[in-house]
């Protein structure tokens, strides 16, 4: 009985430094729903944002803050049987929901990857791209984040990021949750990276990819 109790209380302890490393997390559970919601997939034009990815058969993506998983399904397909997509993710809370996304999807190229707040952790240096598709709002520490990431990705790997305006979304009166384009520029540029790419699809959010310099 002890013994569980003190499970229990791991679990519950893991989670809540979880919620407290980030900025503006939850619990798992209740992410589901709002990351699910029907209104919010309507609007993420989804289909749209993988075409932006340019992704070629076999290639290998890490999805960063990957959640419920809602563009790791797509992009595993993008990629076809022989690429593979990481699903990273600091809240291992979502793995069930990604895996059974996966398996509803009929994709068996999705590995779900536990990360690190400042390190993806992925198991493999050969990304030909990672994304952060409404997540690099929530790290704290943006530029130590892609200076780390910049060390899995292959010699002509990219990194593109889907995130809000100045101003705009549902964190516009927070500060510390606003990532403007200009701001990411900078933190890609100490990283080593510049801009390739403006996608152009929304009018309150980027979708901009990033190369070697
Ligand atoms: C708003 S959700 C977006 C989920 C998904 N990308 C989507 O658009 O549906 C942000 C996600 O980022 C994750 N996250 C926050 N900080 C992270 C970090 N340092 N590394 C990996 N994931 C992180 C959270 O756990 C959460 O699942």
């Amino acid at each position: 009985m002890m013994r569980k109790l003190m499970a229990v209380g791991s679990l519950v302890l893991a989670a809540s430094v979880v919620q407290a490393a980030q900025l503006g997390g939850r619990p798992a559970e209740e992410w589901v729903r709002t990351l699910d919601g029907t209104i919010r997939i309507s609007s993420l034009k989804i289909d749209d944002v993988v075409a932006a990815m340019k992704l070629e058969r076999g290639q290998v993506v890490a999805d960063i803050g990957a959640g419920t998983g809602l563009l790791s399904v797509p992009v595993a397909r993008a990629v076809g049987p022989d690429g593979r997509v990481y699903a990273v993710e600091i809240d291992a809370g979502f793995f069930p929901v990604i895996s059974q996304r996966a398996e509803a999807g009929g994709v068996a190229n999705v590995q779900t990857v536990l990360g690190g707040f400042d390190d993806p952790k992925l198991p493999a240096a050969n990304i030909d791209l990672a994304f952060f598709h409404d997540v690099m709002h929530h790290i704290r520490d943006r530029g130590a984040y892609l200076e780390t990431l910049a060390k899995y990705l292959s010699p002509a790997g990219r990194i593109l990021v889907v995130d809000f305006e100045a101003g705009m979304g549902p964190h516009a009166q927070q500060p510390e949750m606003q990532v403007p384009r200009e701001q990411l520029t900078t933190f890609m540029a100490d990283a080593g990276f510049v801009q390739s790419a403006d996608a152009r699809l929304f009018s309150d959010k980027y979708v901009l990819t990033f190369i070697r310099r």
